[in-house]
């Protein structure tokens, strides 16, 4: 059965003359292990509709059921547990804390997980050597590059064993060499199964995907199966 389950989304900001539809009546499945893009322009309604996949948001109309929760039923604190379980984000930027290590960064969420110390440096060493970044555990953020830092964020979006990895331009902030190593890297995750989503404006990288979902002025155009 699908991991995420959007059924007729729609999302409006603001209110009155000022109300704007980003999100228009949104179909879309992503079943366990697929390897998607969702491609679109600027302002089409991408960031937005990561942010309703995410948990981050909710939508003004419709059904999602993210792994077979209804979103729609659930408190704040059960969308947080919800984020902190289901979803590991990747975002442009990166989104690091600046004053903690990065072994610390990638623990982050398994102390709000309630992870034990030991397990939870376990885990994120083990994630550090995996992105090819085990000698860097104690460093801090800013003395890595654009590319090295990204490595750091993936590791720390896989370190709760996430069922989707949820990003958002992840190689916007890169050089196109960087970039293309950061793609690999979401290419041998994707052939170990992991279920991926990744938001970009860019065809190039869009293509690398299994399967691309367009989106243009919030309407998804495309979102059928290769
Ligand atoms: N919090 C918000 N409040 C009001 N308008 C928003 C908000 N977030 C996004 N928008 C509007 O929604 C549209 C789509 O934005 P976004 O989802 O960020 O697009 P993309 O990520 O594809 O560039 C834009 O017109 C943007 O101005
Ligand atoms: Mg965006």
């Amino acid at each position: 059965m699908a991991v995420v389950e959007l059924t007729q989304i729609t999302k409006a900001y603001g209110a009155g003359e000022n109300r704007q539809t980003v999100l228009k009546d949104v179909d879309l499945s992503i079943e366990a292990g697929e390897y998607v893009t969702i491609l679109g322009p600027s302002g089409s309604g991408k960031s937005t509709l990561m942010n309703i996949i995410g948990c981050l948001d909710i939508p003004s109309s419709g059904n999602y059921h993210l792994q077979h929760q209804d979103v729609s039923q659930l408190s704040e604190d059960e969308l947080a547990r919800i984020r902190n379980q289901e979803v590991g984000f990747i975002f442009q930027q990166f989104q690091l804390l600046p004053r903690l290590t990065v072994l610390q960064n990638i623990e982050l969420p398994l102390i709000y997980a309630g992870v034990s110390p030991k397990e939870r440096r376990r885990r994120a060493v083990d994630l550090l050597t995996r992105v090819g970044l085990g000698e860097k555990g104690s460093v801090y953020p800013h003395q890595l590059s654009g590319g090295q830092q990204q490595r750091v964020a993936i590791a720390r979006a896989l370190v709760t064993k996430p069922t989707l990895l949820l990003a958002d331009e992840p190689t916007g902030a890169l050089d196109q060499k960087t970039g293309q190593q950061i793609m690999g890297l979401f290419h041998e995750l994707a052939d170990e199964g992991k279920t991926i989503v990744m938001i970009t404006h860019d065809i190039t990288i869009a293509k690398q995907a299994k399967r691309i979902v367009r989106i243009e002025d919030g309407q998804v155009q495309e979102a059928s199966h290769p």
